[in-house]
This record gives structure tokens, sequence and C-alpha cells, in this order.
């Protein structure tokens, strides 16, 4: 019964992550290992001053303690300099010691290094997708990067906050939607490892990780991420669909959450506009081409099919899909229209 309650993840990426030999931080797998010192640093300083406050302080409670109740009191201090500046400029020493290693910490995580590789992360209630440098192709929920390679991250988000929290990597960052933040580390052990939102964002915020692999050169080199084929645009716009769109249109013209994609390209579909006060303007048509497309990824309310203003889209905005993958879309749209039988489920 226990042995099937702690039974491992089934998936075959079991998270190595263990805790360093204090038994206070995850095993460290960046380059960022001066945060530990900091750390235990500063955690030393606290035991040493507690211990020495707490010894001194139980020491005089038993030495100078009042043995009959008329004893009178030896003496009555109220002013000792030596000792003031002692208290003083020890402490004021220690904090600066402090402050310049945290501050020289903080330059290292900003001077991203001229070779580091240069990713993307969006975040998005309630996942993390990722854009590789110089590649068509993206992941959602898992990142692959290259151990003793420097990766840098723009990271944006598309609705509220998030942070960015890889605790192996010694890596956190807000990522705060209407502006661009960066960060960098170097991995440095081969592994898989976690990174987590840690900015509550709603309801699945804990749901909000992905799995981090970090792989040799060769490993990396397969792009074992989602990959295009620029020579195919339907066969790419179909990954998107499956990966983007599939759970709330359908391709047999079911209604799942929006509209169903069945034929729907090249259609003249009755929409309305949101008004900017609230409610909807009187519906007009409109041919479901690439513009269309586009326009409604970027604004869903701008043209709404009729009968859908209740429902809301959430992948939005060029954010997620960029213009290269709004026309790989197009183009499945196009085929689909066209040649449904291809698309049609296997039963
Ligand atoms: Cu995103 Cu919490």
């Amino acid at each position: 019964m226990l042995a099937f309650l702690i039974q491992q993840d089934p998936s075959p990426y079991v998270p190595p992550e263990s805790v360093d030999h204090w038994g206070q931080l995850t095993m460290l797998a960046s380059n960022f290992g001066d945060m530990d010192n900091l750390f235990y640093f500063t955690y030393a300083v606290c035991i040493f001053f507690f211990v020495l406050i707490t010894g001194i302080l139980g020491y005089s409670v038993v030495k100078y303690r009042r043995r009959t109740y008329d004893q009178p009191a030896a003496a009555n201090i109220t002013h000792n300099t030596v000792l003031e500046v002692v208290w003083t400029v020890i402490p004021l020493i220690i904090v600066m010691v402090i402050f310049a290693w945290g501050w020289k910490g903080s330059l290292d995580m900003s001077y991203v290094p001229a070779d580091a590789r240069q990713y993307r992360a969006l975040a998005k209630q309630w996942d993390w997708t990722f854009f590789y440098p110089n590649d068509p192709g993206t992941s959602t929920g898992e990142l692959w990067l290259e151990v003793n390679k420097p990766a840098a991250f723009t990271l944006e988000s598309i609705d509220v906050l998030h942070a960015f929290y890889m605790p192996s990597m010694r890596i956190k960052r807000d990522v705060v939607p209407g502006r661009y933040q960066t960060t960098w580390f170097m991995p440095t052990q081969l592994g898989d490892y976690h990174l987590f939102c840690a900015e509550y964002c709603g309801r699945d915020h804990s749901r909000m990780y992905s799995k981090v692999h970090v792989v040799s050169a060769e490993a990396y080199g397969t792009r074992p991420w989602d990959t295009f084929d620029l020579k195919d645009p339907p066969g790419n716009g179909a990954k998107i669909y499956n990966t983007t769109c599939k759970a709330c249109h359908s391709l047999d013209g079911s209604i799942v959450v929006g509209p169903s994609f069945k034929g729907v390209w090249g259609k003249t579909e009755k929409v309305v506009a949101r008004k900017p006060g609230g409610g909807w303007d009187p519906p007009t048509e409109v041919t479901v081409n690439l513009d269309y497309l586009k326009e409604s990824l970027r604004d869903p309310d701008a043209k709404k099919v009729v009968g859908f203003q209740g429902q809301q889209m959430t992948v939005q905005g060029e954010a997620a899909i960029n213009d290269q993958k709004v026309e790989w879309l197009a183009a499945f749209l196009e085929d689909l229209a066209k040649n449904p039988e291809k698309y049609a489920p296997k039963r």
C-alpha cells in the first residue's frame, strides 16, 4: 500500500533536484553559486549573534539575579560610549559587507554575456511558452537548454503578473505585463529542473509549472522542442492548431467553445464588434481570411461571430502567435476547407 502511495511520477522525467549538504537550498545547477555563499554567510552571522546575545542574556539573568528581596542595586549605569560605538560599528561593517556582496551579485545577474543564447519566455494564465533562438520551434510546459551555455531570457506576460523562478539556477524575476524583463544564467549540470511561477496569478497558479531539461550539446542539436518544416505551411499550421486552438475549435463542425473551423476559410460570417462602453454594435459581415485571422488573434472582440459573444478567447496577440505562425495557421485552414477528409479524426 505504501509502495503504491510513494509510486514515482509516471512521466519518464523524474526531477533529480535534491537539497544541498546543509539541507537548506536545492542543489545548485548554475553559475550563480555565489548566492549560496552569501546566503550561508548571512545565516552564519545570524546564528553567531543569536548564540552570543542569548548567551550573554542567559548568563546575566543568572549571575546578576536579585538574591534577597531587599538587595540594593549594584550600580546604575546610564551610558557607555565605548560599548555604543562597538555595537554600532561592528553591525554596520557586517551589513555593508552583505550589501556589497549582494550588489555585486545583482550586477553579475544583470550583465548578460555576449555569447548567451537569447530565449523568450512567454507567461500567460497558466503556462509558459518558450521560443528558441533562430528557430521557428517553440515549446510549452517544457524547456531545453544546453549545458555550460549561457541562456538569456526575455520575459513577457500577456495577462497578469507572474514570476519566473528556477530555484536550482538561483534565478527569480517578476514578469510584468506591458514590459520586458530580462534574466540569464548558465546551467552547469545535466538534468531536469523545475521552473515555477512564483507570483499568485489566479486559479491555476500552482499548476503554472515547466520542466527544464539541461542537455548535452548533441541532444540540444536534435531540437527536441516542437519544430516546423518550412516547406510544409499547412502541416505547421496543423501543429499550431493542435497545441493552441484545438481545445475550443473543432474540425468536424461540432461546437466546443468557439466556432468550428470546418470549412470556415473563405466563408462569410456574421460578426459584431464590442462597443467601447460595453454591449455590441449591430451585426456586419466579414470574409474569413488572413486579415480577419490576424485581427481576431490580436483583438478577439473586434469582430466576433454572432452567437459567441459570451466566449472569451484566451490565446491572443502576436506575443503568443507571431506573424509566421498566423500564416501557417491560415495555410492550414485553407487546406482544411479544400481537403476536409485529410484532417478528419481517425476512428
Ligand atoms: Cu503565473 Cu502564478
